[in-house]
């Protein structure tokens, strides 16, 4: 029996590339028969981080939970709650912080690629960067070690975070008692998807499509999708193409058969996103109309969660009393 978990910022409205790397895979996961345990959840103290506005935090979090259910989350099985409302995660946090190398959080991507940033510039290193970007790992890895999570399932930009989880435990092992679960990442596609520019479709860049966009919303965005100027006719590399990496997260294996060989004949651009445009648009359409059904009778979203929140802070208050007894802040009797 293994416990696998993972984490939503809600610092945007989901994106596909959040569908494919991340929520298809952990709901698929959760629809199995084993005897795992899930913990899917919003990480809105993350989102902090990225997004100071009050009313786009509670925006985002309704549509993330809204997500999970259209896609058909059993959250009778599954552990679904909001970061937040789970109190021990953020005393595990300082915790981890008196343990955590400031020089292993000094490499960890997202500060680095700031800190080079700022440098390039010739400003001061730190700039705009708050500790809480810089200590989003340890947050991170006390989501993951409260509930003695085996595996993470996350895109690969989330590998390191994972790593920092591991050393952490790691160290808490040694100094204290042997008494976190090492994680492990549970990749789960092996690149990332593009976006609209053909690099990372990300919030960052603004470059997404967004999951649940309507219709014509969706057709739009994919219509921007860029590719190169290959006349029709001619054949086409569906390795690199944007278009070929989207359409074949969605399709069987018949079906990218047959558009490799179609790039091969040289299919038009045009036709091509059509294709893609149906396909995704039939995929998605019966979660599209359940989503909205969640964003608009938001107290049935509020009730699912504090029932899941109810039942993971039992888990949660049990496994920090084992730690804050470990590490002796215990009762005199
Ligand atoms: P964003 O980059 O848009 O801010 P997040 O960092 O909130 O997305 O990602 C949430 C989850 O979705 C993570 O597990 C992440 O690895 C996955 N994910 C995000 N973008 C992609 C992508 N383009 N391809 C695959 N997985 C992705
Ligand atoms: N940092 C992750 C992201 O932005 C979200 C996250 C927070 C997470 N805590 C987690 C993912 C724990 C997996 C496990 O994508």
């Amino acid at each position: 029996m293994k416990n696998i978990l993972t984490g939503i910022t809600p610092s945007g409205t989901p994106h596909i590339g959040n569908y494919i790397g991340a929520i298809k895979p952990a709901i698929e996961k959760s629809k199995s028969n084993s005897q795992d345990n899930y913990f899917y959840f919003l990480s809105d103290y993350h989102a902090l981080v990225k997004c100071q506005d009050a009313r786009l935090v509670e925006k985002y979090s309704l549509e993330i939970a809204a997500t999970w259910l259209a896609l058909g989350l059993d959250t009778s099985k599954a552990f679904f709650y909001r970061q937040s409302r789970i109190e021990e995660t953020t005393q595990l946090s300082w915790i981890l912080t008196c343990l955590a190398p400031k020089g292993l959080l000094n490499r960890a991507h997202a500060y680095k690629a700031l800190v080079d940033e700022n440098i390039q510039a010739n400003k001061d290193k730190d700039k705009n960067i708050s500790m809480g970007l810089f200590s989003y790992p340890i947050l991170m890895a006390a989501d993951i070690l409260l509930f003695d999570t085996n595996l993470v399932p996350v895109g690969k930009d989330q590998i390191q975070h994972v790593e920092i989880a591991r050393d952490l435990a790691n160290y808490f092992n040694k100094t204290y008692e042997d008494i976190l679960v090492l994680p492990e990442v549970d990749l789960a596609c092996d690149d990332v998807l593009s976006g609209l520019d053909g690099r990372k479709m990300s919030k960052s860049y603004q470059n997404t499509i967004e999951l649940f966009a309507s219709e014509k919303e969706l057709r739009k965005k994919i219509m921007k999708i860029a590719t190169n100027s290959l006349a029709p006719g001619k054949a086409k590399d569906y390795n690199t193409c944007t278009l070929f990496k989207i359409y074949k997260e969605f399709a069987t294996s018949g079906e990218i058969e047959e558009i490799k060989k179609a790039y091969e004949d040289g299919i038009a651009w045009g036709e091509m996103k059509n294709i893609l445009f149906e396909k995704i648009n039939k995929t998605l359409s019966g979660a599209r109309e359940k989503y909205k059904y969640f964003i608009e009778n938001k107290h049935e979203v509020e009730n699912i969660l504090e029932a899941g929140e109810e039942k993971t802070r039992k888990l949660a208050k049990e496994k920090l009393d084992t730690i804050k007894y470990a590490l002796g802040l215990r009762s005199f009797c």
